[in-house]
């Protein structure tokens, strides 16, 4: 098992004229962490459905380790899939869910049962075996699910939301436990989640997916810090949105016109003047300007102060500058005055903007 490990080749899917993916690649590394991440309906099952064979893509291939896996189904390929809403057998004992793939395989029962106490130990329920699902806690029951699955040795686990079910605290201790189940066994595992926290703390690589179509893949730091289209930019953390068009170019800086002003960011799609731009800025890269102060904020502009909501070490400034809403994140020290209120100067550095061509933004 070396270099790509899944690879989605042109791979198209129809449901009757409805198309649930477009066509398009997708390349997963052997050993990876990898998660999709997207809003509901977007095509994220859909995909995991067409790695495990459950679905066959209308056009294109998928191969598995370098292999074409067209006209195999779900039990001749080296994937095990965790569905969204897990179910382990109440009747059964915990080793018994474990070992559950292990009979159809032929493999006698005692050597069933020290497997699935070897997985056991590895998801950290060593000598629960005994138990029913009944007396353990959401969160153990998540990992006998993750032992039975590992039971049959897969080359690729695909986890369809397996931590939706959770309550928020168990759901990220299951972060943590998830990751270091990955690293012990070196399975390639490919995660699909709604929550960005999920995927942007868990994962080697995360894939953003948007109606059918996967817009960008890359490390948790290349999809916050260099988004490369709008809906990115929106989907994937908070953002400061304003719209205008290329007034001017300068060393790979887009100038855009806008109603709040002229603001100078990084030309990240290669506009040219004339263009239909918007210019997006996270709410910690925007600061308040004193008057007194040196500041080297080169872009600036006014916004009324409407509230303030304290996070503790953080506050969220909410602002509005002529109609269009803005956040700001600042750290909880003089910085950010409990008694901030009406006209304020606000600046963010033109490294800190990002100018994308206009386009759908998360949320529209
Ligand atoms: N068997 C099917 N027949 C027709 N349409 C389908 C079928 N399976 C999925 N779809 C449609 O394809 C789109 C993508 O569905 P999919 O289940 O992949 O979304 P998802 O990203 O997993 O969403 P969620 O986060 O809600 O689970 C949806 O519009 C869905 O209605
Ligand atoms: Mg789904």
């Amino acid at each position: 098992m070396h270099g790509k490990n899944v690879e989605l080749r042109e791979a198209v899917m129809r449901f009757g004229d409805f198309t649930a993916v477009h066509r398009g690649d997708l390349e997963i590394e052997a050993g990876e962490f990898f998660s999709i991440l997207g809003p509901s309906g977007c095509g994220k099952t859909t995909i995991l459905r067409m790695i495990s064979g459950f679905i066959e893509p209308s056009e294109g291939q998928v191969l598995i380790g370098g292999e074409d896996m067209r006209g195999r189904g779900p039990n001749n390929r080296p994937t095990a899939l965790i569905f969204q809403n897990l179910a382990l057998f109440p009747l059964m004992t915990v080793w018994e869910n474990v070992a559950f793939g292990l009979e159809a395989r032929g493999v006698d029962k005692a050597a069933r049962r020290k497997r699935a106490e070897e997985l056991l130990a590895l998801v950290d329920l060593g000598g629960q075996g005994g138990k029913k699902p009944t007396e353990l806690s959401g969160g153990q029951r998540q990992r006998v699910a993750i032992a039975r699955a590992l039971a049959v040795e897969p080359s690729v686990l695909l986890l369809d939301e397996p931590l939706s079910a959770l309550d928020l605290k168990l759901r990220q201790h299951m972060r943590s436990e998830l990751r270091e189940i990955q690293r012990k066994t070196g399975v390639t595992f490919v995660f699909i989640t709604h929550d960005q926290g999920e995927a942007l703390t868990m994962s080697d690589r995360v894939a953003v997916m948007n109606h059918g179509r996967v817009e960008q893949v890359g490390t948790a730091d290349e999809i916050y810090l260099n988004p490369k289209t709008p809906f990115v930019a929106t989907f994937v953390g908070q953002q400061n949105v304003f719209r205008g068009k290329v007034a001017g170019l300068e060393d790979g800086m887009a100038q855009v016109e806008t109603p709040l002003g002229r603001f100078l960011g990084l030309n990240g799609d290669g506009l040219g003047v004339g263009d239909d731009a918007m210019v997006f800025v996270r709410p910690e890269r925007l600061g308040l300007i004193r008057p007194e102060g040196e500041n080297c904020l080169g872009n600036q502009l006014e916004a009324e102060v409407e509230g303030r909501e304290l996070e503790g070490p953080f506050v969220n400034m909410f602002l509005n500058a002529q109609g269009t809403p803005l956040t700001m994140h600042l750290t909880n020290s003089a910085e950010a005055p409990a008694q901030l209120a009406g006209q304020q100067r606000l600046g963010f550095r033109c490294e800190d903007a990002l100018v994308l061509r206009a386009g759908d933004l998360a949320d529209e």
